[in-house]
């Protein structure tokens, strides 16, 4: 007997329109993240320069697979329109903090969209979503860690320790991962 397989049908206006929302606050935090990375970069602190151009180059794999849902949906997504990040910043603590910021609003925009694809039975959306919940444990675990220890490290030195191993400092929360 013949499987009947439907076409998975495109997706309601308003959970694209939170997707094309969701994909554009990636991209923000992608510029968000490189603007970051080149203050710290001139700043010397080398490490977390690194650490915040990788989190921009991951920020952007977010956008990615938000379009690439959309697009295997037939919808032409659109990406919105983007404001300039931040670019001054007073010492590494407001850096930490406005990581932590970006990943909070990521979250926010993840549950949003979750909300209405759950309203609109929209099961792809859901399982998209789910990654990106997951994601955002790890997210915001990492950057609540990058605020601690950046703050905790009250003298050059132990900044400077910081800066060198900072990868290893936040291991363990997804500082690493994707
Ligand atoms: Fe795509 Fe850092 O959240």
């Amino acid at each position: 007997m013949a499987v009947y397989f439907p076409r998975m049908s495109v997706p309601h206006p308003e959970v694209v329109s939170l997707l094309e929302k969701q994909l554009t606050h990636e991209f923000h935090a992608a510029q968000a993240y490189t603007a970051l990375g080149y203050w710290c970069d001139v700043q010397h602190w080398s490490g977390y320069s690194q650490f915040f151009h990788k989190q921009a180059a991951e920020e952007r794999t977010h956008a990615a697979r938000i379009l690439q849902h959309l697009a295997d949906r037939d919808v032409v997504p659109q990406i919105g329109a983007l404001a300039a990040p931040k670019k001054d910043y007073e010492d590494l603590e407001q850096c930490a903090q406005a990581a932590y910021d970006l990943e909070r609003n990521n979250t926010r925009g993840i549950h949003e969209a979750y909300a209405v694809a759950l309203k609109h039975g929209d099961f792809p959306a859901q399982v998209l979503l789910h990654w990106f919940i997951s994601e955002q444990v790890e997210e915001e675990a990492w950057s609540d860690k990058l605020v601690a220890k950046t703050k905790r490290a009250a003298c050059a030195g132990a900044l400077l320790y910081l800066d060198r191993h900072l990868e290893k400092e936040l291991s363990g929360t997804g500082g690493g991962g994707e």
